[in-house]
């Protein structure tokens, strides 16, 4: 089996999906990696599926043509939820979300037979945790919620607050109370405050981090296909939209650093300079940006 140089690609609406990042570093510190977020169209949760397909579909153009990207993580709940088929038929490498990987693990865990999820609308209209989740155990039960709110605030940099502490910290006990012992961070942006998670459960119900498992599949993916890089282990960003939010976070990560912080280039935002997009829905996007 021969090794690869290509990056691996990473995207989310924001910074949710660096929580994918830094447990990727962790467990493939030779591979180099491409992020790219997209504040321009946050909050991906508040999108249809066809809307996701067309933000999304210039980022997959950018990491094939200008890195030969060998692997992409949708390190999105929602992208994951809504539009992993889709991507799987189109892109010709491999696409990884993390819904599967947060579902396997919550399964191995619990003990009450009941899991919860806290993720995005879009997430929770797609029932995606739901079907994986009861096809696995048909005696498992799941309890959703959206949250938009506060991954609003998690985007913002604003939830480190007294008073989502608390709120954290009831939304938890509620879970708990209709018989939840585990809960998926089913937005990479909870997954990214996993630690706030913790400390507002205080150990009463167990939170599962998804982006681990996830950076384990993706070591899977490249070990059975043989692309298992011998890069420098760098990390690279590109941010479409507005990034002056984006310096709080890059702070609090752990063991990474980007040695750039770039641009999405504007030559391949197609979403915003052409029209003709197949889906109806999209024209309206295009329209309000
Ligand atoms: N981090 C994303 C997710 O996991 C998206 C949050 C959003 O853009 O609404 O769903």
């Amino acid at each position: 089996m021969g090794t690869m140089t290509g990056p691996i690609g990473v995207i989310d609406s924001g910074i949710g999906g660096l929580s994918v990042v830094t447990a990727l570093r962790d467990l493939l510190p030779q591979e180099d990696i491409v992020y790219i977020a997209d504040p321009k169209y946050f909050p991906y949760g508040e999108k249809t599926t066809e809307e996701l397909l067309c933000i999304i579909r210039p980022f997959f153009s950018f990491f094939l043509d200008e890195f030969s990207t060998k692997l992409v993580v949708t390190a999105c709940g929602s992208v994951s939820a809504t539009c992993l088929p889709f991507l799987n038929r189109e892109i010709p490498v491999p696409v990884i979300g993390i819904v599967e990987p947060g579902v396997n693990e919550a399964i191995a865990i619990t003990q009450t037979r009941t899991i919860a999820v806290l993720a995005t609308n879009a997430t929770v209209k797609s029932g995606m945790f739901r079907r994986l989740i009861e096809r696995v155990g048909r005696n498992l039960r799941v309890i959703e919620k959206a949250w938009p709110e506060f991954i609003e605030a998690v985007e913002r940099g604003e939830y480190h607050t007294p008073s989502w502490f608390s709120q954290v910290s009831r939304e938890l006990e509620s879970l708990r109370s209709q018989g939840a012992d585990t809960v998926i961070m089913g937005c990479t942006h909870f997954s990214l405050i996993t630690a706030f998670f913790e400390e507002a459960a205080d150990s009463r119900i167990r939170i599962v981090d998804p982006a681990k498992a996830c950076a384990r599949e993706v070591k899977t993916c490249l070990d059975v296909t043989g692309t298992t890089g011998s890069g420098n282990g760098q990390t690279l960003m590109y941010v479409r939209g507005e990034r002056s939010h984006f310096h709080w976070v890059l702070d609090m990560l752990n063991g990474v650093t980007f040695q750039s912080l770039n641009s999405f280039p504007e030559e391949y935002d197609v979403v915003s300079r052409r029209s003709q997009c197949a889906f109806p829905s999209c024209a309206r996007i295009i329209r309000t940006k």
